[in-house]
């Protein structure tokens, strides 16, 4: 821009000549009605309303016109700059109404759409199966009682009659817990916290917490050192059952045994105990329970071969025994006065012999293709 200057006294200027200014304003006009979109509007609003757009350039060059030509020139600018603003409040008036108009249609909601197909979500398999065996013992007055997961190994083991130097303290299948202080490793086991590797620590936890006569079942999550693989995952499910009362016998856990798996596998179902040892119970017994898919028909029967129990006829169920009377002592229990006994069983294995689960591995993936068949089952 020339700054006023008495020796300057143009009589034209060429940025302000009539013609240079129509052009100036046609041009704005038609960058406006070009203008397909907000976006492309605001850039051709720049270019010809700015600071530095040719309009307000020619605006600035009036103030170096002679005192006599500034009102003529002052007249022209200004009228093509209101003709210029006028037809761009215009464009974005008629943009904005068509985007809002576009915006409507694009997102508009059905609303009479069905709004109640979203498939209900179904528990998993070994929620139902835990919670049926559980439901056999409530429906009988035993009261479902649960301990923690990270577990002092004094419950654990100590108080099953778990020697100091008793190889399952030691065996490689227990997760040790890091001590607080973190100086302890994990594989040194003297912070005296472990997850528990059975459910059997309720029962000293149950025996402490209530008077006998105590019937609890407890369902709940384990954990061994194990890798995952078709048979073996390192966090699985037990369901544990204590009865400790005034002359019970093992005839009373033979008979609690065959009433659960007639209740779960049907009327002529039944168990067969052999004999085994567990610290914490005394007699222990490994527990059998008739092949659920042969009823026993494929021993010594070639013809009618069973892949679920390999023609023994029978499968295995998990360990029981009359309660140790070092058990009862430990948890305050009187054992002249008092006798119980306890059982516990791995759920994986019994979804997969009750379904025909051939690998564990579908039970933790929580792929629901999986789960789906099982159907809704409460
Ligand atoms: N806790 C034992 C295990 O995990 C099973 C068991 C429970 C044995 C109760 C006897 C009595 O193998």
């Amino acid at each position: 821009m020339s700054a006023p200057n008495k020796s300057y006294d143009p009589v034209e200027v060429e940025a302000l000549k009539p013609e240079e200014i129509e052009r100036m304003r046609d041009e704005a006009l038609a960058a406006f009605a070009a203008a397909g979109d907000l976006d492309t509007l605001q850039e051709a609003k720049v270019a010809h309303t700015g600071g530095a757009s040719p309009l307000a350039l020619a605006n600035r060059e009036i103030g170096a016109l002679p005192p006599h030509a500034k009102a003529a020139a002052g007249k022209l600018v200004g009228q093509a700059r209101g003709a210029v603003n006028k037809a761009l409040a215009t464009r974005q008036t008629e943009l904005e109404a068509e985007r809002d108009a576009r915006v409507l249609v694009e997102e508009a909601v059905d609303v009479t759409l069905p709004h109640d197909r979203v498939p209900a979500g179904a528990r998993h398999p070994l929620t139902t199966m835990m919670e049926r065996v559980a439901d056999v013992f409530v429906s009988m007055g035993y009261e479902v009682a649960e301990g923690p997961e990270v577990e002092a190994e004094w419950f654990n083991f100590d108080a099953l009659n778990f020697g100091p130097d008793h190889p399952a303290r030691q065996m490689q299948d227990t997760f040790f817990v890091q001590g607080a202080d973190g100086t302890k490793d994990s594989d040194g086991g003297e912070s005296g916290v472990v997850l528990r590797t059975h459910t059997s620590p309720v029962q000293a936890r149950a025996l402490l917490d209530r008077k006998a006569p105590v019937y609890i079942v407890c369902p709940g999550r384990v954990y061994r050192t194990d890798e995952l693989d078709a048979t073996h995952t390192p966090v699985f499910h037990q369901i544990e059952l204590l009865a400790v009362d005034e002359g019970l016998t093992m005839a009373d856990l033979k008979g609690t045994l065959d009433h659960m798996v007639q209740s779960l596998f049907g009327a002529d179902m039944k168990t067969r105990l052999r004999p085994n040892f567990f610290p914490f119970t005394e007699p222990s017994a490994e527990m059998d329970m008739l092949c659920y898919v042969c009823r026993g028909d494929s021993v010594g029967n070639p013809d009618r071969p069973c892949r679920t129990c390999s023609s023994e006829g029978w499968i295995e169920l998990g360990g029981c025994g009359m309660v140790n009377p070092r058990v009862l002592t430990a948890c305050g229990v009187d054992p002249e006065k008092y006798s119980g006994f306890a059982f516990g069983f791995g759920i994986e294995r019994m979804l997969m012999f009750r379904h025909n689960v051939e690998d564990m591995r579908d039970m933790v993936e929580g792929d629901v293709r999986f789960t789906r068949p099982f159907g809704m089952e409460i």
